[in-house]
């Protein structure tokens, strides 16, 4: 079975998700906040978890801790992942970002999003590359937006859209990685 690591800087929507389908796979949770919603649900779910705040030699200090692990999540941790972290995953490290890709990469692009006035939007869940935001999609859902929209109902509506397609991309990247034998 494979062994899936969460990282996270926030509450931690995305990883409840995930869990709610992976909950014999996930074995690690990693965060850099150390009050994070995150770290507090996993060990409600009773997930080893590690803090690793900013500062030299993050992403060697991370690795460090990945022995074993098969596949990397990203759900809503706010850093890049540099080297030696990033070249260690090659196409194992996947993240949800609020927007259909390669359309308003970036922070809060639900409020980019409504600034443009656009009529839809949505969310990737992608392969994590060098760049902000830019590696290969892997699954999109749309998300229409109200005339009555703010930043917050937007965002709540983009959430309940990552909660389905997240779980769904991990599926469809598991099978890949185990030659479609799941
Ligand atoms: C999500 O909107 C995700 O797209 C973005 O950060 C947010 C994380 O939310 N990358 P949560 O911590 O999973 O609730």
């Amino acid at each position: 079975m494979a062994k899936i690591a969460v990282l996270g800087s926030g509450t931690g929507s995305n990883f409840q998700a995930l869990l709610e389908e992976f909950a014999d796979e996930i074995v690690l949770v990693i965060s850099d906040q150390p009050g994070a919603g995150i770290l507090e649900k996993a060990k409600a779910a009773g997930i080893p978890t590690a803090l690793e705040e900013g500062g030299p030699r993050l992403s060697a200090r991370i690795l460090k801790r990945l022995d074993g692990i098969d596949l990397i999540c990203l759900a809503g941790y706010m850093r890049l992942v540099k080297d030696p972290l990033l070249s260690a995953f090659p196409k194992r490290i996947l993240n949800i970002h609020p927007s259909l890709l390669p359309m308003y990469p970036g922070k809060a692009a639900w409020e980019q999003v409504l600034a443009d006035k656009a009529e839809v939007t949505g969310c990737t869940v992608h392969y994590v590359d060098a760049g902000i935001d830019t590696g290969e999609v892997i699954l999109q859902e749309k998300v229409a937006i109200l005339m009555n929209d703010t930043a917050k109902t937007l965002h709540a509506r983009i959430q309940i859209a990552e909660h389905r397609i997240y779980p769904e991309a991990v599926r469809l990247v598991l099978k890949k990685m185990t030659g479609g034998a799941l």
